[in-house]
């Protein structure tokens, strides 16, 4: 019995891969390296010593996922595949409602005419649009204030709606905060193909000269410093949040989301301070006017994950800076 992993050359799956791996799980990959690099699948085998099949595919092909089915026993999904560039979103739609909401249906549909009815989803703290108040509970109203936001608002909903239908399927929607650093190993990161979109890969290339400098965008919110708070949570903890679902997903059927963050908030300032401090470097930044959407403030109150799934975050932002460090200079510097 496997777990299928779609997307899994991807920053937050090839993290989750190695951790699954770790922990004795098999494992099915499969990915179209739309936003990812080939070499990321033999890091994660070389980073666990193990292996597993790896399909080169689009979910969104109703074929090639029969395949996948038909050649292995999958017990359980859980579905990273997607796009996630915001302003991109606004700018091509159709290319994120066809992609994220194609490949989840498609998906959803070969599972359930194959008997497999766990899935783990990657939804995200954007299903919250800009929320009233912090810290963010799983109750709060969900809206979308782009494209991207709608598709994972729309998931979620058929996810609700496919668990209404049928009392069999077990699923977790993952509501995911800001995930930073990188494994410890400094081979697999946040590496997206093109010119990155959010603060951390963007911060490494102003740290290692690819760029100027940083810009941060906006210094006139209403908060501690000015600049906007954001619940950074470091990606092997994230990972492991997917254990913790996987094992409560095995457990009882449902439909049920679940915030995946620190609990605390930091400022971009206070980002680029910590950076500083633990890896003794300079990060060159002008501030910039603000970013269309950004809400001043958003972290998440992660309680309902540690009550039922167990879990909690452990890494603090010191490793979260220091692990981003370490997988810029031995990976992305050369590239
Ligand atoms: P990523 O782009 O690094 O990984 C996604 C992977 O999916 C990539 O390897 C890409 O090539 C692949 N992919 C995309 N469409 C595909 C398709 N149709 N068929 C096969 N492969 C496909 O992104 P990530 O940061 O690892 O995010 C994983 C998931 O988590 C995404 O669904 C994203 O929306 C969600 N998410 C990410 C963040 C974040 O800040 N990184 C926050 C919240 C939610
Ligand atoms: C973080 C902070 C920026 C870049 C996005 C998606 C969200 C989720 C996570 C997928 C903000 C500031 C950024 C820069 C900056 N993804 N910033 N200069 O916007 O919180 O969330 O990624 O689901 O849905 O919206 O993340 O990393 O883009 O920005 O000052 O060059 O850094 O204004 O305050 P965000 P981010």
């Amino acid at each position: 019995m496997a777990i299928l992993i779609t997307g899994g050359a991807g920053y937050i799956g090839s993290h989750t891969c190695v951790e699954l791996l770790n922990q004795g799980e098999e494992l099915i990959v499969v990915d179209n390296f739309f936003n990812s690099k080939p070499h990321v699948i033999e890091s994660v085998k070389e980073i666990t010593g193990k292996s597993f099949k790896f399909y080169e595919c689009d979910v969104c092909d109703e074929g090639a996922l029969e395949t996948i089915f038909k050649e292995n026993n999958v017990e359980s999904v859980i579905h990273f595949a997607g796009l996630k560039a915001v302003g991109e979103s606004v700018a091509k739609p159709l290319l994120y409602y066809k992609n994220n909401i194609l490949s989840s249906v498609t998906l959803l549909g070969t599972m359930a005419k194959y008997g497999c009815k766990r899935f783990v989803f990657s939804s995200s703290a954007t299903v919250y649009g800009v929320p009233d108040s912090v810290p963010i509970t799983e109750s709060f109203p969900l809206s979308a204030i782009n494209p991207y936001g709608a598709t994972k608002l729309f998931i979620e909903e058929i996810c609700r709606d496919l668990y209404n239908a049928d009392k069999e399927f077990s699923i977790a929607l993952l509501r995911y905060f800001n995930p930073i650093g990188a494994h410890e190993s400094g081979k697999i990161g946040d590496n997206p193909n093109g010119i990155p979109n959010n603060l951390m890969p963007l911060l490494l290339r102003a740290a290692c000269g690819k760029m100027p400098h940083l810009s941060v965008f906006g210094n006139d919110y209403p908060t501690l410093d000015g600049t906007c708070i954001r619940d950074y949570i470091h990606v092997t903890d994230l990972a492991r949040g997917h254990l913790c679902a996987l094992s409560e997903i095995r457990k009882n059927t449902g439909c049920n989301a679940y915030n995946l963050g620190t609990g605390k908030g930091y400022s971009v300032l206070e980002i680029i301070n910590a950076f500083e401090k633990a890896n003794d470097i300079k990060i060159p930044y002008v501030f910039a006017p603000r970013r269309a959407g950004d809400a001043a403030q958003c972290y998440s109150e992660p309680t309902l994950a540690k009550e039922k799934l167990n879990w909690t975050a452990k890494l603090d932002l010191v490793e979260m800076c220091r692990s981003s460090w370490n997988f810029c200079h031995r990976r992305l510097a050369g590239e």
